[in-house]
């Protein structure tokens, strides 16, 4: 039988590495039924709708979706589609993966980090406000229930995929309420896994380490806004933003996506990198547990990326994504 998933192109690129995330997901023969659903810039103009219910119902329906980056549309008086997304979805943690590939230049070898982001409180919730004409402020929302829902969910991820390690990302020494509690959160929810090592750094030496020696880590939690930042930098020490990959969870829904956005200037040429997008449609056959499926996308990403003939400008090459694509399914037979 057919998994149903919702899959949503986007906007920018999205257009172009949705499209070619399908065709290699297909080409492992694991049956996807597709449904194609709107959402951001595109929905916009067709429905009127940043994001339609039609596209939140599907996914409800459905369960497991994919989809490409939406451009945020907040300076066109729009909330962010994404934000929306995961509140109506309740998708509460956000899993977001940078590894290295031999064949792509980095300083750095055997890096493999996951960073789990919270993913819908914090000053992410947009609320600020005018302290008079000279002067603004942002609310920092945190709260037990989700910090221990999102603890608990790094924690089961480690278990689940043999990590060994959560490092938390704070400024608790300054941000004792807020981030103090997420700290105290997860060291409550560390207790209920004694096999992983649970530490913390603060958010600002995690940056210094994630330099200097990024395999220090296994995985970092963190707070909505350093695990947004957080997951560029993984996925720039791993060699680009058109590698990192990943996921959004809530209780029973699973949504996955690239890191990077719509990247407008690649956007309409054919050029932009598919691979965390194909990696991220990897991560959804994992979740839907066709693990042989996704190691054999997986392992053509490798042999392609090693062999280094077929490579995009980001990578340092001159291949189009329909290049890559093909490069990728013809790894995998
Ligand atoms: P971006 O991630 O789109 O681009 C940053 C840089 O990385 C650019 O130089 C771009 O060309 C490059 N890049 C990104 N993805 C690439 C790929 N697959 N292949 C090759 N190069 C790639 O970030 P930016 O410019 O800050 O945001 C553009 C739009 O995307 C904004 O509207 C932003 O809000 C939105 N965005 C959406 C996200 C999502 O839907 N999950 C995530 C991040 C940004």
């Amino acid at each position: 039988m057919a998994y149903p998933v919702t899959v949503i192109d986007g906007d920018g690129i999205g257009r172009e590495i949705v499209p070619a995330t399908m065709r290699v997901v297909d080409a492992t023969g694991v049956s996807v039924e597709w449904e194609e659903k709107l959402a951001g810039e595109l929905a916009v103009e067709q429905l009127g709708e940043a994001v339609p219910d039609e596209t939140v119902a599907s996914i409800r329906k459905n369960k497991v979706a994919i989809k490409g980056p939406l451009t945020n549309l907040v300076a066109r008086g729009w909330a962010s589609p994404n934000v929306t997304l995961r509140s109506k979805l309740g998708l509460f943690a956000q899993v977001r993966r940078a590894r290295t590939f031999e064949g792509v230049p980095s300083p750095y070898r055997g890096v493999d980090v996951v960073v789990v982001r919270e993913a819908t409180e914090d000053t992410y919730a947009g609320v600020e406000q005018w302290v008079g004409p000279d002067a603004s402020i942002a609310i920092k929302f945190v709260t037990r229930a989700t910090a221990e829902n999102v603890a608990r969910f790094s924690m089961n991820y480690a278990r689940k995929t043999g990590r060994r390690k959560i490092t938390v990302a704070h400024k608790a020494n300054i941000l004792k309420l807020t981030d103090g509690l997420f700290l105290q959160s997860a060291r409550n929810v560390g207790k209920e896994f004694p096999e992983l090592t649970v530490n913390d750094h603060m958010i600002d030496n995690i940056a210094y380490q994630l330099v200097k020696n990024p395999r220090e880590y296994d995985i970092i939690l963190a707070p909505n806004i350093y695990g947004d930042i957080l997951a560029d930098l993984t996925a720039g020490v791993v060699g680009s933003l058109g590698l990192g990959f990943g996921g959004n969870f809530g209780p029973d829904i699973a949504l996955f996506e690239a890191v990077h956005g719509t990247a407008p200037g690649r956007a309409g040429k054919g050029i932009a990198n598919p691979i965390a997008m194909i990696l991220s449609g990897a991560m959804m056959l994992t979740h839907l547990g066709e693990t042989a499926a996704a190691s054999s996308i997986e392992r053509a990403i490798e042999a392609v990326l090693k062999e280094g003939k077929v490579l995009t400008s980001d990578l340092g090459g001159r291949a189009t994504t329909k290049e890559i694509t093909e490069a990728i399914i013809a790894a995998m037979r």
